[in-house]
């Protein structure tokens, strides 16, 4: 099935210089880059994005972290999207994550873990604006 779905590429990457590393993964994997724009996050929009962690402790840190540079945000489209960003990205934490996924090559820990990415459908139609 053909699905879309969202890829920030946060601060840490965005100041690594990975960015185009980042896409080229997915676009290795068959998938179609069909929106791309640099963004400077605010509180409102956080808020918003992820309002499903307002309540951890680490939310204040993720907000500073998100609003240190801009991020670039791109939607890829393609067959099962979803699960093969999921698979590209690796899980939250880069310590968990396997060698070849973009979270163990270029992350450091969960605050710093170069991307974020759908986590299903319902959140990919969420964040696609
Ligand atoms: P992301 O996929 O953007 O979703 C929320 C982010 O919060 C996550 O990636 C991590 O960067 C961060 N995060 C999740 N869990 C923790 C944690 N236990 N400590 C610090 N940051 C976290």
């Amino acid at each position: 099935m053909t699905e879309r779905t969202v890829v920030l590429i946060k601060p840490d990457g965005f100041t690594k210089k990975v960015v185009g590393q980042v896409i080229d993964r997915f676009e290795r994997a068959g998938l179609s880059l069909v929106g791309l724009k640099m963004v400077q996050l605010t509180q409102e929009i956080l808020d918003i994005w992820y309002a499903h962690h307002k309540d951890k402790p680490f939310f204040p840190d993720l907000c500073k972290q998100m609003m240190s540079t801009p991020v670039v945000a791109i939607v890829l489209e393609g067959d099962n999207a979803i699960q093969k960003v999921f698979d590209i990205c690796g899980p939250t934490d880069p310590a968990e994550a396997l060698p070849g996924t973009i979270r163990h090559d270029f992350g450091v820990d969960k605050p710093h873990n170069v991307v974020h990415r759908s986590d299903n459908a319902e959140a990919a139609a969420k964040e696609i604006c």
